[in-house]
């Protein structure tokens, strides 16, 4: 998990990255993971303190199945509405393994949150990088 310093007890998520990694635990337990056992927790931050949870959901039919950022995301504009505003989105595996966001996640994180920071387990330890490094060169419309 992140450790980084902070002064202040607060709800501020970017300065106590291990409450939201926290959240995405928890969050993980509510997944439907029946194919893949892979149960995903996702926790985001939004900028106006707001924090939204999600879990993957599979589906018989592959490749239908929603990610646990989506879900979290998808939840959060249901909500919240359409302005959503992530500031940090954080990705836990129920059974501590790595899992780093898909591609498609990616996409969709940087949609609504061009400056957010992602925390996820990789290989090598937690990381803390911001969704342009996870993606470089996003796709916008406008
Ligand atoms: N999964 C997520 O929920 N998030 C990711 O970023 C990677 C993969 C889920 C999808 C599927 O239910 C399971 O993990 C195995 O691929």
């Amino acid at each position: 998990m992140p450790k980084r310093k902070s002064s202040r007890a607060s709800r501020d998520f970017s300065e106590s990255p291990a409450a939201l990694v926290e959240a995405a635990r928890g969050a993980a337990k509510q997944a439907y993971a029946p194919y893949s056992q892979f149960k995903v927790g996702a926790a985001l931050l939004t900028a106006g303190g707001e924090i939204v949870l999600g879990c993957n959901v599979e589906n018989a039919s592959y490749g239908v199945t929603n990610c646990a950022e989506r879900t979290a995301i998808f939840s959060a504009v249901s909500q919240l509405g359409p302005k959503l505003q992530i500031r940090a989105i954080a990705v836990v595996n129920a059974g501590n393994a790595p899992c780093a966001p898909c591609g498609a996640c990616r996409q969709v994180i940087y949609e609504f949150g061009p400056d957010a920071t992602v925390f996820f387990l990789s290989a090598s330890g937690w990381e803390e990088l911001p969704i342009t490094e996870l993606l470089p060169h996003g796709f916008r419309l406008k």
